[in-house]
């Protein structure tokens, strides 16, 4: 009799387990059926606030840069320093004769380089747009006013 009880209660044991190993096998697939859906469900669109990122890495890697970002991110490596010679930023008297020659060849010869690549084309930005680097070379020159 006592025998038999355990035998049962045992039985008892073993469905209780399997009705809670099943619930968990059943919540583990939950959790993969969610994690594989996720991606899709996780695409962000530009305005979105979760596709802040993907703003930034965009701003990073071309398109509509901000000037003073790509001066501070490139041009300031040799135009805050005078490096290889480059006129400072805010120095007139390095900066007059160049503006002497015209915007539209300062314009060119930051987007196609200058002496040999002592300046090099874009300033080093490729992934900058020739707009972004006329708007550059604009704050650039907004130092001499
Ligand atoms: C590796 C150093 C270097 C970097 C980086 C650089 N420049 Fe220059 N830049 C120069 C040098 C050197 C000159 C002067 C060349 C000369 O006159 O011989 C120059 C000249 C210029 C000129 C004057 C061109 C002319 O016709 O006189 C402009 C405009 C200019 N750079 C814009 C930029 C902009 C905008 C950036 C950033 C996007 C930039 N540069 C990044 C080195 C650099």
């Amino acid at each position: 009799m006592v025998h038999q009880s355990l035998t049962t209660s045992g039985k008892w044991l073993a469905a209780v387990l399997v009705l809670v190993f099943s619930g968990t096998l059943f919540a583990a697939s939950n959790d993969d059926i969610i994690a594989r859906i996720a991606p899709a469900g996780s695409v962000c669109v530009i305005g979105d606030a979760c596709a802040g990122g993907a703003i930034v890495a965009t701003a990073a890697g071309g398109g509509a840069e901000d000037p003073t970002q790509v001066y501070n991110t490139y041009c300031v490596a040799c135009h805050g320093t005078g490096a290889n010679n480059s006129p400072i930023m805010g120095d007139a008297a390095a900066w007059q004769p160049r503006v002497d020659k015209g915007l539209d060849t300062l314009y060119e010869n930051a987007i196609n380089g200058f002496n040999n690549g002592a300046m090099p084309p874009k300033g080093l930005c490729m992934g900058c747009s020739n707009e972004t680097i006329q708007a550059t070379v604009d704050y650039i020159l907004s130092a001499l006013q």
